[in-house]
């Protein structure tokens, strides 16, 4: 989660007060169409005020979303696996997530551009392909995504169904900062977004483990996702979806989970529902499945532009939508401190995350999107 205050103004002025001619100049995307050119010691200093930014050095070929948006497909108007999904909630262990988070968290950091960050997304990928192995599906498939302007790798798992091309995605970031620090810092990161991460892996397994995934009887393809630098401007969850827009890949739906273990400051729990930078028509399915399969309400709220990594998939015109652990503002107030630690982890929280996620996955992997 990047979180923002921060008047866009400001920014400006800042940028332009400060243009070095010799240092790498970074080319950041602050709201739709307005970039600004800074230098890396801006952009750090931005992050660690909690500014929100694509940083498109790396991406400055993809287009607005809106030109090249996708028809958007239909979405299912009604809950149709309801027995399916409620015997793989009964599945979700949440004793293991809480010791997965704990070995993940004890991490030095996550931080993109550090060896521990790296050692982290190995880590989670030998987890992911022992969750393959365990569940003996002979199609599904892990690939560590390499990128080349930073050393930290995504994650990514695919389900082929029937409709190859048809795609839904759950992502998370797998990476952690702290603010005021260049990476060597402590950032245990276990809510943000170590949680999610976990969560994510879980649901991987319980999914897996229904008789009509295991028989690839399922129309669409799921694909799982652990992005990388997400706290350095979307960098992992940029280059994953521009490449898939490049490649004509048809992202049917993209569910970004970034927080998923803390109740609410004010001890009323609820989730947070994004609603700007996101597709609304996926928005109204997941408050569907929302009362259906989890046992609390959402609220309506706004995060700001560039927030987390569902706003690649947006940019690159996809739809997609952002749950988050609480409505914006009302969220852990640790985060990006050596104090978000598993102690402060709400595993109830998690819990109801994990059953909209898996609801999410199962519902629309027989989807016919028509
Ligand atoms: C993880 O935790 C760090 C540190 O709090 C946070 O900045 C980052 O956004 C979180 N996300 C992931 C996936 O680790
Ligand atoms: C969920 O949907 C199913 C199928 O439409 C229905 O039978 C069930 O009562 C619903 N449950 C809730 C809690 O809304
Ligand atoms: C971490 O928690 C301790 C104890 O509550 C507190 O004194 C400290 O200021 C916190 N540190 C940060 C960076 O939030
Ligand atoms: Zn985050």
């Amino acid at each position: 989660m990047r979180y923002s205050t921060a008047l866009i103004a400001a920014l400006a002025a800042t940028a332009s007060a400060t243009t070095a001619p010799l240092p790498k100049m970074y080319t950041l995307e602050i709201a739709p169409g307005e970039t600004i050119e800074v230098t890396e010691e801006e952009k750090f200093k931005m992050i660690d005020e909690g500014r929100h930014f694509f940083d498109i050095t790396e991406f400055k070929d993809v287009h607005a979303a809106a030109s090249r948006l996708f028809a958007a497909a239909p979405f299912p108007s009604t809950i149709q696996q309801n027995c399916a999904v409620k015997e793989l909630h009964k599945k979700i262990n949440l004793d293991r997530i809480k010791e997965q988070l704990t070995e993940y968290s004890s991490f030095h950091n996550r931080y993109f551009n550090s060896r521990y960050g790296v050692q982290a997304a190995e880590w989670l990928f030998a987890r992911v392909n022992e969750v393959i192995e365990e569940s003996g599906n002979p199609l599904a498939t892990a690939r560590l995504v390499r990128h080349t302007a930073w050393s930290q790798p995504s994650v990514i798992v695919s389900l082929p169904g029937i409709i190859r091309g048809h795609t839904v995605v759950t992502g998370c970031h797998l990476d952690s900062v702290i603010s005021n620090d260049r990476g060597a810092g402590r950032a245990p990161g276990a809510d943000d977004n170590g949680s999610g991460s976990m969560m994510n892996l879980e649901v991987l397994r319980a999914v897996l483990s229904d008789p009509r995934i295991a028989d690839g009887d399922h129309r669409n393809t799921l694909e799982w996702h652990w992005y990388a630098a997400e706290e350095s401007g979307l960098l992992g969850s940029q280059d994953i979806f521009s490449q898939y827009a490049a490649l004509n890949m048809q992202v049917m739906a993209m569910l970004n989970q970034d927080m998923v273990g803390f109740k609410g400051r004010d001890g009323i729990e609820r989730f947070g529902l994004v609603t700007d930078f996101t597709d609304p028509a996926q928005n109204e399915y997941l408050k569907l499945l929302i009362g259906n399969y989890t046992d609390i309400p959402y609220e309506e709220s706004l995060c700001g532009y560039a927030c987390s990594d569902h706003a690649s998939a947006n940019r690159n015109g996809y739809p997609s939508s952002f749950i988050f652990e609480t409505p914006f503002g009302n969220h852990n107030p640790r985060i990006h401190t050596p104090n978000d630690t598993i102690e402060f982890v709400d595993f109830d929280h998690v819990f109801q995350h994990a059953k909209l996620t898996t609801a999410f996955m199962y519902e629309l992997a027989h989807a016919t999107f028509a």
